[in-house]
């Protein structure tokens, strides 16, 4: 599945935020390996801090129906990830991070490089 075509499902999922604060709406596509695509949004909150970013809802749908770190290999999202989603694309290491930046182009990245000397549980 080309970048285009993953962005296409986040596209699509944005339709579905829940974002009557901001009004900000996000979508995400995350591709796993087996191939299933899981879509996401951003859902928020009246408490604001508690509402979940897109990239977290749509891993929590992978998660959920029992995909790990590792079973993925792509994820899409509408907008530029925020610094806490860097640290969920690092933990269940995306090959593939592709984004809308502000200006409309497309950027690809592999999670790691997201986010540099990222920190982890020490073993
Ligand atoms: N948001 C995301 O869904 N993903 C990000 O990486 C950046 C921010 C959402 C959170 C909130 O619902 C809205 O965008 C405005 O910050």
């Amino acid at each position: 599945m080309t970048a285009e075509e993953l962005l296409a499902q986040a596209d699509a999922a944005a339709a579905h935020a829940y974002a009557p604060y901001s009004r900000y709406h996000v979508g995400a596509a995350v591709l796993a390996r087996d191939g299933r695509v899981f879509v996401g949004a951003n859902v928020e909150n009246a408490a604001y801090p508690l509402g979940i970013c897109a990239e977290q809802s749509t891993i929590g749908k992978a998660a959920g129906e029992g995909l790990r770190p590792g079973d993925v290999e792509a994820i899409a999202i509408t907008a530029s990830p925020c610094g806490g989603c860097r640290q969920w694309l690092h933990e269940w290491r995306f090959e593939r991070v592709h984004f809308r930046r502000a200006d409309g182009t497309v950027a690809t990245y592999a999670a790691d490089d997201l986010l540099p000397d990222t920190w982890d549980l020490p073993s």
